[in-house]
């Protein structure tokens, strides 16, 4: 095995589509996949994805420090991937508790093992790497115009973004303090195979698939840089094969675009692939426009030239091409959209690894 890469979070979206991707594309790298199996994460995720020499799961809690010293000591852990994270910004305003566990003692944890294991007279392996996969929304909110770059002073406005900045800060200052290998990517809005249905894009999809209300917050006109989670996935990669220690990259794929025009959009590509609603009424009658989320930022935008400069990374999905796609791939993987929607996906792990990490 030419790396061992500790992914966190592998059974989430992005982290899923992760391991999906270095499982094909590297096989000869170690992957060892620690989750705790929340609510977001599924084992389904990565069906067809054995147990083996290059692929390990461990059922675990990230702020369990103790147990992460021992997993980047067992398996000689040279590489990081950190995407395990309480990832909804809805649930961050109702629940706080759960944002600051993970996102920032959880990642405390990691750097901890870390340091642990590289900074020891006896690491002998390749020069390690540790990726934390972070957010755009740790730059706040802008307005009609402007991009994030990487030097766009922090200024999170939720729990969640808060929690993703504090983690960021804590990663830059082990890279500046203990001269820890660290590399920081801020991404914006994310969607594709995978995604848990409370986020805009595959809720949308499975309201409007079942004729229910479609909830619009606010006018509507909030803006998302939407980027498809390969070219996320791809994005990374990169950035631990070829990146810089210390550096920041934003990711994003100039798909800027209003909710009201995303959950149209998907309204008009179901009504195309399904045919109309009873009574021949189009989905987007089902649009309704509720009261608006607390602290709502109204615009997200990526500079990505960084990257892009440094890099040479590209999105290769345009929004119209990615959002048929995903489309397609929803209505081709109903079971799994039905057992995430009606919860037994949990019944599954119940059974396989018993009860839930405290
Ligand atoms: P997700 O909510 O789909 O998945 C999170 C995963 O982390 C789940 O498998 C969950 O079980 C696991 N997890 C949660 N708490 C854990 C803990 N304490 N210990 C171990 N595992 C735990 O999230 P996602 O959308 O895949 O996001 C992944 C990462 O990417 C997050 O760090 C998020 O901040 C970042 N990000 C997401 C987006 C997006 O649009 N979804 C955009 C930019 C950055
Ligand atoms: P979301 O998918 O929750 O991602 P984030 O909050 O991280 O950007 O939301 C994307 C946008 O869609 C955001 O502006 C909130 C809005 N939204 C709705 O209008 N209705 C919904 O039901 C949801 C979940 C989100």
């Amino acid at each position: 095995m030419t790396r061992t890469i500790l992914v966190t979070g592998g059974c989430g979206f992005i982290g899923a589509n992760f391991v999906r991707l270095i499982h094909a594309e590297r096989p000869d790298w170690r992957i060892v996949n620690v989750d705790k199996l929340t609510y977001a994460g599924n084992p389904h995720n990565l069906d067809g994805i054995e147990e083996g020499h290059n692929y390990r799961f461990v059922h675990d809690d990230i702020c369990h420090g103790e147990a992460m010293w021992r997993l980047f000591h067992e398996e000689k852990v040279d590489t990081v991937a950190h995407f395990a994270a309480e990832s909804h910004v809805d649930r961050s305003i109702t629940g706080p508790t759960a944002f600051i566990e993970t996102n920032i003692v959880g990642t405390f944890s990691l750097l901890e093992a870390a340091r642990a294991l590289w900074q020891g007279d006896a690491w002998q392996g390749n020069p390690p790497c540790f990726l934390h996969v972070s957010t755009d929304e740790v730059y706040g909110s802008l307005g009609d115009s402007g991009y994030f770059t990487e030097t766009t002073a922090y200024s999170p406005r939720s729990p969640y973004s808060a929690s993703k900045a504090s983690s960021d800060h804590l990663a830059r200052a082990y890279f500046h303090t203990y001269g820890l290998p660290v590399r920081i990517t801020n991404c914006s809005n994310n969607y594709g195979p995978y995604q848990f249905p409370e986020k805009l894009i595959p809720l949308t999809f499975n309201n409007a698939l079942h004729g229910k209300p479609l909830p619009v917050y606010g006018d509507g006109k909030n803006i998302r840089d939407w980027l498809h989670v390969e070219d996320h996935c791809r994005a990374i990669l990169l950035v631990i094969e070829q990146g810089k220690n210390g550096g920041s990259y934003n990711i994003g794929g100039h798909n800027e675009k209003e909710n009201i025009e995303v959950v149209t959009t998907i309204c008009d590509i179901l009504d195309e692939k399904r045919g109309l609603l009873p009574g021949g009424r189009p989905r987007h009658e089902l649009i309704t426009f509720v009261k608006d989320r607390l602290g709502h930022d109204r615009r997200y935008a990526i500079d990505a030239t960084k990257i892009a400069g440094e890099l040479g990374w590209r999105p290769e999905m345009t929004f119209e091409k990615g959002i048929a796609a995903t489309i397609d791939w929803y209505l081709a993987n109903s079971a799994w959209v039905n057992a995430v929607v009606d919860g037994s996906y949990q019944k599954y792990y119940a059974e396989m690894y018993g009860q839930a990490l405290a």
